[in-house]
């Protein structure tokens, strides 16, 4: 996503905390968003800027559009993986969310970059006494046989914690929203494949949360002290099997999609399809399409003890990211 149509989406969209049940901390410092130019950080900014917190927000690269965009916030440019960056960075910070995401340099890169970047900001964040990191990572059944993707993003906690800064840590499968890697991927192969082929694998299970919600709970679990170094599982309302999403997708996209089995999962053949048909880099697809190994749904409930609001549908989330028009 290129930054005016973030700007654009989160304009359209508007805020998504007005009910939640949580209230602004005054005490708190300023906070820090990384990866604020993807799809959760961007909107994450103007969520906590209109609750009245001093924001800090850290980009590899910046010019005036972001200014605006966020008025109110100071920007600092940064890379995680340079400590003399984060130095800056991290300066009289109080809270930061760590919101970072290497997918798009492939399969081969993007792990050992993630890790270096953790590593980094763990090390800086203790030294500079920040009082707590927020992470948000990905959901997947531990017993079962992760994909290299979800295994580093449970890394990437683990290499959160080893550090003197609490982290709270939430899970989360599918994120259904404008400009969600995971969710575009699934629409562009529904809008434009009148015949999917489904491996056995799409039979597994996964609870997709709409962004609105991911957003609602990195929030609320800054406003709540008692979430300070826990892991949590986020979801929404549905569980379904992965051919499912796409069914009920195909049927709000007005779509008479044809789903035939297919005996294996044939990573690179979906790569390859997903490639003609999405705008989405084969890197961050590849990644993805090996998520479907595994089971995707909340084991752990106990978020809802602290925000017992009811997270939306996947219909709902779905057509949230529709025009108008379309949402009748
Ligand atoms: N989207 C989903 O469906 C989903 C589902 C479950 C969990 N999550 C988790 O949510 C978190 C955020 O995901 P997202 O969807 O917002 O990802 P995203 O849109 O790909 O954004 C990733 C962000 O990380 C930044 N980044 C990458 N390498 C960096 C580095 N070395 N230094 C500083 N910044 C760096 C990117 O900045 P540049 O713009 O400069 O590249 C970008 O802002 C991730 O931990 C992800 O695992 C996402």
């Amino acid at each position: 996503m290129n930054n005016s149509s973030v700007a654009d989406i989160c304009k359209e969209e508007g805020l998504f905390c007005s009910d939640l049940p949580s209230k602004p901390l005054p005490h708190v410092g300023t906070i820090l968003v990384t990866g604020a130019s993807g799809h959760v950080g961007g909107r994450l900014v103007p969520e906590l800027l209109a609750r009245g917190y001093k924001v800090r927000v850290m980009l590899r690269g910046t010019n005036s559009a972001y200014k605006s965009r966020w008025a109110g916030a100071e920007i600092v440019v940064a890379d995680a993986l340079n400590e003399k960056h984060l130095n800056t960075a991290l300066d009289g910070i109080d809270t930061a969310y760590y919101l970072i995401h290497s997918m798009r340099l492939g399969s081969k890169s993007f792990e050992a970059a993630d890790i270096r970047a953790s590593v980094n900001f763990r090390k800086v964040a203790g030294e500079k006494h920040v009082k707590r990191l927020i992470y948000l990572g990905g959901l997947g059944d531990t017993r079962s046989s992760l994909s290299s993707h979800l295994c580093n993003r449970m890394e990437v906690a683990r290499e959160l914690r080893k550090g003197k800064t609490p982290v709270t840590v939430l899970r989360a499968a599918i994120i259904v929203g404008k400009g969600s890697a995971s969710y575009e991927i699934m629409r562009y192969l529904v809008k434009r494949l009148p015949v999917i082929p489904f491996p056995l694998q799409a039979r597994n299970k996964c609870q997709p949360v709409a962004i609105g919600d991911v957003i609602k709970y990195l929030v609320g679990v800054l406003e709540v002290p008692e979430t300070v170094g826990k892991d949590f599982d986020i979801g929404g309302r549905d569980v379904l099997t992965y051919k499912e999403l796409l069914k009920v997708l195909a049927k709000l996209l007005d779509k008479r999609t044809i789903f035939i089995p297919f005996p294996f999962l044939n990573i690179g053949l979906y790569t390859y399809l997903a490639s003609l048909l999405t705008p989405i880099p084969n890197s961050i697809t590849r990644c993805l399409v090996e998520g479907l190994k595994s089971e995707a749904i909340c084991h752990d409930e106990s978020i809802k003890e602290y925000f017992p609001f009811e997270t939306m549908s996947f219909k709902e989330a779905v057509l949230r990211t529709m025009p108008p028009e379309k949402k009748v």
